[in-house]
């Protein structure tokens, strides 16, 4: 017991963490931890120069990362105790803390293809720390991992390093994109899952210290590793589950003529379900949902729990449905024939108030249209050609020089919508609701379509204008 007490004496006080990965989670997440904790050096390393440079722009109106509120953050810190870097042996060398925030994609190859994660990438940082460290460290995955990853990062660590002592702690995000500096200031939770050995507790503990600079300490769950990983797939999960479950809804709504905006708010104001996630749309994206779920699917399925596999995997399938019947119904509205018809998009972005396209609905939604041989005009005001260029051509349909041919790109909306046929609306941009409609009726070709796939214009304005306004559950 003495021992034991020793060690649950020995406090361990951070002062200089590192980030691997400077993308949508690392760079706000460490924006804020640096803004919050002006005693802790935070270096935030990637691979990738360029986007090292962008998070080094003096300009903070360029960095990679577009989220409300975020430039600010970065310009307080940056330079005092926030630093970007590719440096990346040096920063891991320096650090008590490591975060691990590098990407997991659904692998596209070999066994697992297109449902398990793909986690060359934390291997390899897992690899690099150990051949790098030289006094003990705490490895927090940041990452959304599948159960039990935390389990082959410490193997690695134990078995490749140069004897050093490793805790691993799982740290899920929950911020949403477009919200990140919100999320991040006053979390509903933070949720951190480490070993229950009296080292593991030393740990939880260093990191939960990290936090209660700004988070209530009521907020700061700890758990065991296994639970704090689940719980990163599963409330992504059950969130989507809300999204497939209101757009199933919105089908019906169609066929019956209910109308899913006036279910949705009878149904939300049960204090039981609750009024958040039953926004009908084109379709749930973003990097995490999908993955997140075809994640769960293949642990179940591994195993061997086929029903639970099953039940979630219709989530998906839902999603699929939703939208490949609004560009379905597109294609039929406009008489069975979309070849050579200029149709606008309106937005790109998986969801508003992001640069973030991964997933994102309109891709496959311009796929199917260009599949129809449609030429599609788009306006995003955060997307740029080059980027939806490479969505596409990640898809894989067809070569980059075709997609090209399909495909422009507009700065302005107004240019972007004249001489259409139709305007589909993708992402809910707030500016969309103040174009000057008449103005963008008046340069159409007629009959005027738009398709709302977010149910975010005036339905009753836009047919008053002569539009012929279809939107999702009306
Ligand atoms: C995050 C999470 O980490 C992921 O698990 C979650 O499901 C989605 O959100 P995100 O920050 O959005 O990922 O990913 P991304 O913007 O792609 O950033 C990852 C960064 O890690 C990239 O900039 C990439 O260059 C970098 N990286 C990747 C490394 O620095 N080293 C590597 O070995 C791999
Ligand atoms: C999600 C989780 O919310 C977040 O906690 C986790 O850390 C990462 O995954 P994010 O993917 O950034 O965040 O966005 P989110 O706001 O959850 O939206 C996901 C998708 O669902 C978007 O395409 C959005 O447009 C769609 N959605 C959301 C709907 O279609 N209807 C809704 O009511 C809500």
């Amino acid at each position: 017991m003495v021992l034991g007490k020793l060690k649950i004496d020995k406090k361990m006080n951070i002062t200089n963490i590192c980030c691997i990965g400077a993308g949508y989670v690392g760079g706000p997440t460490m924006a804020v931890i640096a803004q919050k904790c002006p005693h802790i050096k935070v270096s935030v390393v990637d691979l990738n120069e360029d986007r090292i440079a962008k998070w080094n722009d003096q300009n903070v109106d360029n960095i990679p990362v577009y989220e409300p509120g975020l430039g600010a953050i970065v310009a307080e810190s940056r330079g005092r105790n926030l630093f970007f870097t590719t440096e990346v042996d040096r920063a891991i060398d320096e650090a008590q803390l490591i975060f691990i925030s590098v990407n997991t994609p659904t692998k596209t190859y070999g066994s697992g293809k297109g449902m398990a994660a793909d986690l060359k990438y934390i291997e390899l940082c897992a690899r690099q720390i150990a051949r790098v460290s030289k006094n003990d460290k705490i490895v927090v995955e940041k990452s959304t991992l599948p159960v039990r990853t935390a389990e082959a990062i410490k193997n690695i660590l134990d078995n490749t390093g140069n004897g050093v002592q490793f805790q691993i702690l799982s740290n899920p995000e929950f911020l949403a994109e477009g919200t990140a500096v919100e999320d991040l200031l006053s979390p509903d939770r933070v949720l951190i899952g480490g070993d229950t050995s009296i080292e593991g507790q030393n740990a939880i503990k260093a990191l939960v210290d990290v936090y209660a600079n700004w988070v209530p300490k009521e907020r700061i769950l700890t758990t065991n590793v296994w639970s704090s990983e689940l719980s990163k797939l599963t409330a992504n999960a059950f969130l989507a589950q809300r999204v497939s479950s209101i757009n199933s809804v919105s089908e019906l709504c169609e066929k019956t003529g209910a109308n899913v905006s006036e279910v949705a708010k009878a149904i939300g104001m049960d204090s039981r379900i609750g009024s958040k996630f039953l926004k009908a749309s084109v379709g749930f994206g973003g990097s995490c949902f999908q993955k997140d779920i075809l994640n769960l699917v293949y642990i179940s399925k591994s195993f061997g729990l086929h029903e639970v596999a099953d039940y979630w995997e219709q989530v998906i399938i839902m999603n699929d449905h939703q939208k490949r019947r609004f560009s379905k119904n597109i294609v039929t509205t406009l008489y069975n024939t979309i070849a050579d018809k200029k149709i606008t998009f309106l937005g790109w972005a998986f969801k508003k108030d992001t640069n973030d396209t991964r997933e994102s609905a309109a891709i496959y939604v311009a796929n199917d249209l260009i599949n129809e041989q449609a030429k599609i005009a788009l306006f995003d005001p955060k997307v740029s050609y080059k980027q939806a260029l490479s969505d596409l051509n990640y898809l894989e349909t067809r070569t980059s020089p075709e997609n090209e041919k399909c495909l422009t790109v507009l700065d302005d909306p107004y240019e972007a919508c004249k001489n259409a046929h139709a305007i589909a609306i993708l992402t809910e941009w707030d500016e969309f609701k103040n174009y000057d409609w008449q103005k963008i009726y008046d340069s159409m070709l007629k009959p005027a379509f738009i398709f709302d796939g977010r149910n975010v214009l005036d339905s009753p304005k836009m047919k008053e204008i002569g539009f012929i306004y279809q939107s999702i559950g009306s």
